[in-house]
């Protein structure tokens, strides 16, 4: 095994004792592009490297190691890694002159789906790691300090978390009250714009004893608010505490059980995997928030097919009516994709319809951007750029004034509110709505990770305002 790190076995001894060994430290800087679910690995790889003596960093001039968590999804993401890599071959010849060596290394879905490319491309990399390999990083670090070049993409048939060491108290305390929880990783779904299946892997949940007792050690580091993870995260199952198999309702269920955990909330859904169970933990626990981030990415039928979603405009309404029916202060959040090859403009009109028969608190939308390997970049008819530009432009007019009207909404209204950080002015805090919102909060109403009551006066454009409650 090139693993050394075992979780159980007091990783947090075994961290003080790396620290001790090392008194002049080596340092890690870390860049996270993409989805939340970078976010969630790149702190996971830092727990690992601290394991292995680094310390994490936020000035890049000071790293010995460089890691580029990356994301794939569209090229310009994907682009942006390259004019990055552009800046640290220079910043590591600097380095590099002073006598200091640095360690260069790209992680994430563009190592995943370039691999040795990147090597080629980029000269200063000495190191391509794939999502699912991550628990081998300390090794292969090691091994690059050596002069390897070393590319690990293949699909590990080890559990990565499983060997992970274990968030960290003292880290999971600096990070703050909210944390995400991976608790599925990969996609079956192949929607024909998306590289995720091909990036991530198929679709693995995470054991339910895994999740739970990852929940109670972030829980007694503090974190009130957990938000669990996947590209298709209410597809997760697993086997119950109790025998049963269970869907991500009933392990929310058993979440809420959890004492200090205060919300919980799941992204990203797919419409095709919301369940009754799910609906009802909607209905029933309050502890999970009134808010779901619930993609549908087009209005139109024909474009729906041809993007093999596998379910209508119609079936997605009907959804969105039973889960209001259960939780009626629920908001919903959504992507949309503009120019799908083949998109016309009464396709387009159809995606402008479901938005107005819905009405979202939030939204994302993009221009497609066909992706390498992908069916839809095969497609005839691609839609010209202009026409990409005025409908993403329109889309974005009214889902601005649904995020507007929302928040305006608000006024007047008494809601709980999580004290999350300090605010930019003094005397203030500022925390978060049940529907994500930040909201600017009097420091005397309470400590950051309690949850308090507070009425909005008033919605600006990126936050709300508020006042005690008398
Ligand atoms: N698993 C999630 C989405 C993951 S990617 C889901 O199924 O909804 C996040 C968002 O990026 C997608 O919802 C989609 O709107 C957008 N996206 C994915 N591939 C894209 C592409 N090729 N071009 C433009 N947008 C894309
Ligand atoms: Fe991509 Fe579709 Fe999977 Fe979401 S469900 S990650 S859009 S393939
Ligand atoms: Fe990007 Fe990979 Fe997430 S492609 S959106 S970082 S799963």
């Amino acid at each position: 095994m090139e693993e050394n790190v075992t979780p159980e076995l007091g990783a947090e001894q075994m961290l003080e004792a790396a620290h001790a060994a090392r008194p002049e430290g080596k340092k890690v800087f870390v860049k996270t592009y993409g989805c939340q679910m970078n976010v969630y690995d790149s702190q996971r790889m830092s727990d690992a490297l601290a394991a292995d003596g680094y310390a994490p960093t936020d000035r890049i001039e000071e790293a010995d190691l460089v890691l580029l968590n990356t994301c794939h999804i569209r090229e310009k993401a994907a682009e942006k890694v390259y004019s990055e890599l552009g800046r640290i071959r220079q910043l590591k010849e600097e380095r590099g002159r002073d006598g200091r060596e640095t360690v260069v290394g790209v992680a994430g879905c563009v190592a995943q789906a370039e691999g040795r490319e990147i090597l080629r491309r980029a000269p200063a990399v000495d190191l391509v790691i794939g999502p699912q390999t991550y628990h081998r990083l300390p090794a292969v670090v090691r091994r690059a300090l050596g002069g390897e070049k070393i590319v690990e993409t293949d699909y590990a048939i080890e559990d990565k978390f499983e060997h992970l060491p274990a968030p960290q108290k003292k880290a999971v305390r600096s990070r703050g009250v909210t944390a995400f929880l991976t608790v599925q990783e990969g996609c079956d779904k192949f929607c024909t714009f998306c590289v995720v299946p091909y990036t991530r892997g198929a679709e693995v949940s995470r054991p339910v004893a895994q999740i739970v007792a990852e929940a109670e050690r972030l829980a007694a580091a503090g974190v009130r608010e957990v938000t669990l993870l996947g590209q298709n995260v209410n597809a997760w199952h697993g086997e119950g505490a109790d025998g049963r198999e269970w869907g991500l309702g009933e392990l929310l269920f058993r979440l809420a059980e959890i004492p200090g955990l205060g919300r919980l909330r799941y992204t990203t859904s797919h419409p095709r995997d919301m369940d009754d169970a799910l609906i009802a933990a909607h209905r029933d626990l309050d502890k999970l928030m009134p808010y779901l981030h619930l993609p549908v990415q087009a209005g139109s039928d024909r474009i729906l097919k041809a993007m093999n979603r596998k379910h209508t405009g119609d079936d997605y309404r009907r959804l969105i009516d039973r889960i209001r029916k259960a939780r009626p202060d629920i908001a919903m959040s959504g992507d949309f994709i503009v120019g799908f090859p083949g998109e016309t403009d009464a396709d387009f009109e159809e995606t402008m319809r479901l938005v107005r028969d819905v009405t979202y608190a939030q939204a994302f939308s993009f221009k497609y951007s066909p992706r390498p390997g992908t069916p839809g970049a095969d497609l005839d008819d691609q839609v010209p750029e202009g026409v990409k530009d005025e409908r993403l432009q329109a889309l974005q007019a009214l889902l601005t004034e649904q995020q507007r009207a929302f928040a305006a909404a608000l006024v007047g209204r008494t809601m709980d509110v999580l004290l999350e950080k300090p605010g930019r002015q003094a005397g203030q805090r500022v925390g978060r709505s049940p529907w994500l919102q930040p909201v600017i909060v009097d420091e005397k109403a309470g400590e950051i990770g309690d949850i308090v009551s507070v009425r909005i006066k008033e919605a600006g454009t990126n936050s709300l305002f508020s006042e005690p409650v008398s």
